[in-house]
């Protein structure tokens, strides 16, 4: 895709905006502004916004506690995805973490997201425990959680 690329942290003025994008990618499940501003808000927690020419398309947000960083929520507006965003902003992510001698990353997906596991596999994450029946799901069924994590 032409056009400027820009990874920027996210500010507590961009609530809003990543409401919407959760919105977008989690319908079912989406976090209100408020709810983004509470995370944010927290000196532990972090995040980053992927800018395509200006506008922004995506965002990470995770939590740093002692020397280990969880990855609170991830996602790439739909019309954006398969273009290696999240690849990019999760290498970001990981840089920073490094620069702050953070050395493990922890995340927890759905075992039906193939796609995101796939992304996290791709960048070396590891299954290292599952949570069953951790999601809950509209239909009344409940989905196992994989809980992955990686060394940086
Ligand atoms: C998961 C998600 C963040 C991936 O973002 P993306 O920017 O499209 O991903 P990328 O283009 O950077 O692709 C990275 C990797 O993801 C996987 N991937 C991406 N699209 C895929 C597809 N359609 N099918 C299978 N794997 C796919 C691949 O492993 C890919 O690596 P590769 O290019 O070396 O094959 C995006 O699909 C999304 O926002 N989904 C909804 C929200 C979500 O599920 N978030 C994660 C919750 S844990």
């Amino acid at each position: 895709m032409n056009g400027s690329e820009e990874i920027i942290p996210c500010a507590l003025e961009h609530a809003d905006l990543l409401a919407e994008m959760h919105l977008r990618s989690f319908p079912d499940a989406a976090w209100k502004a408020k709810d983004i501003s509470a995370i944010l808000i927290q000196k532990t927690n972090n995040g980053l916004v992927y800018c395509q020419d200006a506008n922004p398309v995506g965002f990470i947000l995770w939590q740093e506690v002692v020397g280990e960083a969880e990855i609170l929520t991830l996602c790439i507006d739909p019309d954006f995805r398969g273009l290696g965003f999240s690849k990019k902003i999760m290498r970001r992510m990981v840089e920073q973490l490094y620069q702050a001698s953070v050395n493990k990353v922890f995340l927890e997906v759905s075992e039906e997201n193939t796609i995101a596991l796939s992304l996290y596999q791709t960048l070396g994450f590891v299954e290292i425990t599952r949570r069953s029946k951790y999601y809950h799901k509209f239909d009344g069924t409940t989905v196992d959680a994989v809980v992955m994590s990686v060394d940086i």
